[in-house]
C-alpha cells in the first residue's frame, strides 16, 4: 500500500489540537487508512468470489456492480463531532469505535432477491460478525431511499496480529442504486436540501422504480420456469 490518503501537515492546520508529534499523527492516520483499505479490499474479494459462485452453481450473477470509499479524514472528524464524540483527533480509538462507515461498500444487484441472497452468503462465513442491520427495503426513509445496509466486521491479518475492522455494506438493487445516485446528485447540486415539492415528486420516482424493481422480478422468474437450466434454482 504505498500511497498515502491522509497528511498529517494538512490535518494539523485545520485541526490544531493534536497531543503528539507530526510523526504520531502520521503514524496514527496511516494505521487507519491501512486497516480500513485492506478491510474494503478483503470484502470486496469475498463477495466477488461468492457471486462468480453462485453463477457457476445457478447460472446467474446476483451483483451488477461493486463500488467502494474510504471516509476522508475530514468527513470522519465531521462526523464524530456529530455523533458527540469529544476531541475527536485526539481520540481515534472512540472514533473507530463509533463511527461504522469509514469503509464503505456499495454492492449493486440485478435483482431485489438478489439482496437477500448476497447478505445471507456473507452471514454464512463464520469469520465475519454482523455489527448492525438497517433494512429499508421494505420500509423505505421517509425520502423514498431504499436499501439495506449492514455492518459487518471482517478479519484483517497483519505482520503479528489480527484485526476485525467494520465495514458499512449497501446493497441496493441496480434501481434503487439509479434513484438515489440522482437524488444525491440533485440534493447535492442544490446545496443539501430540495424543494417540498421536489421531494414529493422524487419520492413518487421511487416508488415506480420499486414497482419496475418487483415486475423485473416477476418476469425473471416467468422466464425460469420455462427454462430447464435454472431448474435446481
Ligand atoms: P449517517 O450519519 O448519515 O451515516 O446516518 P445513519 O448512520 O443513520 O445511516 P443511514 O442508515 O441513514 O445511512 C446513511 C447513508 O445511506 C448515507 O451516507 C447515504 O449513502 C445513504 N442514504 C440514506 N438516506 C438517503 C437518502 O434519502 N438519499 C440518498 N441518496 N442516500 C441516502
Ligand atoms: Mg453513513
Amino acid at each position: 500500500m504505498g500511497f498515502r490518503y491522509y497528511y498529517a501537515d494538512r490535518i494539523r492546520e485545520k485541526m490544531p489540537g493534536f497531543r503528539g508529534t507530526d510523526e504520531e499523527l502520521q503514524a496514527a492516520i496511516d494505521d487507519l487508512s491501512l486497516l480500513y483499505n485492506s478491510a474494503i479490499r478483503v470484502l470486496e474479494t469475498r463477495l466477488d468470489i461468492l457471486s462468480d459462485d453462485f453463477d457457476k452453481k445457478h447460472s446467474h450473477k446476483p451483483i451488477h456492480h461493486i463500488q467502494s470509499r474510504l471516509k476522508t479524514f475530514d468527513s470522519i472528524m465531521e462526523k464524530s463531532a456529530r455523533y458527540g464524540i469529544e476531541d475527536p483527533l485526539n481520540n481515534l480509538d472512540t472514533v473507530r469505535r463509533e463511527i461504522l462507515d469509514i469503509a464503505g461498500i456499495r454492492v449493486v444487484c440485478n435483482y431485489e432477491e438478489d439482496l437477500t441472497t448476497m447478505a445471507g452468503l456473507l452471514h454464512a462465513q463464520e469469520d465475519i460478525e454482523i455489527i448492525k442491520v438497517k433494512d429499508y427495503t421494505d420500509k423505505p426513509k421517509e425520502s423514498g431511499y431504499r436499501s439495506m445496509h449492514v455492518v459487518v466486521a471482517v478479519p484483517v491479518y497483519l505482520v503479528n496480529k489480527k484485526k476485525m475492522i467494520p465495514v458499512e455494506i449497501q446493497f441496493r438493487s441496480v434501481m434503487m442504486d439509479a434513484w438515489a445516485s440522482l437524488e444525491h446528485e440533485l440534493r447535492y447540486k442544490n446545496k443539501g436540501s430540495l424543494p417540498q415539492e421536489i421531494v414529493d415528486y422524487l419520492k413518487g420516482c421511487a416508488e415506480t422504480l420499486h414497482k419496475v424493481d418487483e415486475q423485473m422480478s416477476r418476469v425473471r422468474h416467468e422466464v425460469l420456469k420455462d427454462d430447464n437450466k435454472y431448474s435446481d434454482y
